[in-house]
């Protein structure tokens, strides 16, 4: 098996991250860690989330948030958008590029978004044709693909289908999600594969969440498997506030270190990308959990 010479990292921390804590952060505090973010050399940065501020306050802030970043050239900086409301307010934001979140499963879909799968790929659609005309790409996850908190296992061939959806659409990706961090390697290569049927592998992204401690070796499972992008939190931060149980996405410093150590190039410094999550652990009042992070901070 030859392994890719680099692999794109997309960061979601302060999106992801921020958008499931109980501690205000305030848009200064957000503003400067999208900076350290963008320092340590990340290329793509998930920003901000143009949802519902009733259904998710701490992202009600996005418009600011966005006029307040620094913008380094090729740094592409993202943020969720559900609907056209939300593309609007993200076109005003100058956003570079926008991500609508559908689900695999309808539960979650109903509780996450308070829409069916199909009415979420109707606004998806919407999002992508008013984009498309804006000239913004869209890239799509696609949550609880590895299963479901309210109704467990997915079938990979609804997924694969889900996918084939999104990318007709006119997203540019699919990035597989992993939301309550459920999945292992073999149900990875597993979906990958029938996934693989209906979407080439540069067309896919994955989103792990660690909640059982499965996201690293997860990821290396779809780089074994073709896949190049990847999605991952500083300190690992993460979870959303709709799914019961999920924890904390891939760290992105558990990422560098296992990906530097195979000698796959991601652009991105550890040093200081951890720069980036000691500003931010304070302000959140709680630890973080990636393991690289606990490992190497206290000796900075
Ligand atoms: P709704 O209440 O059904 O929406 O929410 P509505 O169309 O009936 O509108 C209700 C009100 O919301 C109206 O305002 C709208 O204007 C407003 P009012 O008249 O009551 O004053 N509204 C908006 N305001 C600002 N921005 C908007 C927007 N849209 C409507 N874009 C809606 C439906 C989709 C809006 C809501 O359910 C929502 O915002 N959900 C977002 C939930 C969320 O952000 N979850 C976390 C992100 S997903 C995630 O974490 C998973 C992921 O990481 C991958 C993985 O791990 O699986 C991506
Ligand atoms: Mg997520």
């Amino acid at each position: 098996m030859t392994l890719p010479a680099r692999v794109q990292l997309v960061e979601v921390g302060p999106r992801d991250g921020l958008q499931n804590e109980a501690a205000g952060i305030s848009t200064a505090d957000k503003i400067a860690f999208v900076n350290r973010l963008s320092a340590a050399g990340h290329t793509m940065i998930e920003v901000s989330a143009f949802v519902s501020p009733k259904w998710v306050p701490q992202m009600a802030d996005a418009a600011e948030v966005f006029a307040g970043i620094t913008r380094r050239p090729g740094v592409r900086y993202t943020a969720l958008v559900p609907n056209l409301k939300g593309l609007e307010r993200a076109k005003a934001a100058h956003v570079d590029e926008v991500a609508i979140f559908p689900a695999a499963s309808e539960t979650f879909s109903r509780r996450n978004i308070d829409q069916t799968i199909d009415e979420a790929l109707d606004a998806g659609k919407a999002v992508c044709d008013a984009a498309r005309s804006s000239g913004l790409r869209v890239r799509a996850y696609l949550s609880t693909v590895f299963g479901c908190p309210f109704e467990g296992a997915v079938p990979a061939a609804r997924v694969a289908e889900l996918t084939a959806r999104l990318l007709d659409m006119g997203a540019y990706e699919v990035s597989l999600s992993d939301t309550i961090g459920v999945a292992h390697p073999g149900q990875v290569a597993g979906v990958l594969h029938e996934v693989g049927k209906r979407a080439p592998a540069d067309r896919l992204a994955l989103h792990f969440h660690d909640t059982r401690g499965t996201a690293l070796v997860n990821v290396y499972a779809g780089v074994e498997a073709g896949v190049t992008t990847f999605d991952a939190s500083a300190g690992g931060l993460g979870g959303c506030p709709y799914a019961p149980g999920a924890t904390g996405n891939a760290a992105t410093e558990d990422l560098l270190y296992m990906l530097d150590g195979l000698g796959i190039a991601t652009g991105v410094r550890l040093d200081l990308l951890m720069d980036a999550s000691a500003f931010i652990e304070p302000r959140i009042g709680h630890p973080l959990p990636s393991r690289v992070y606990r490992a190497n901070h206290g000796r900075r």
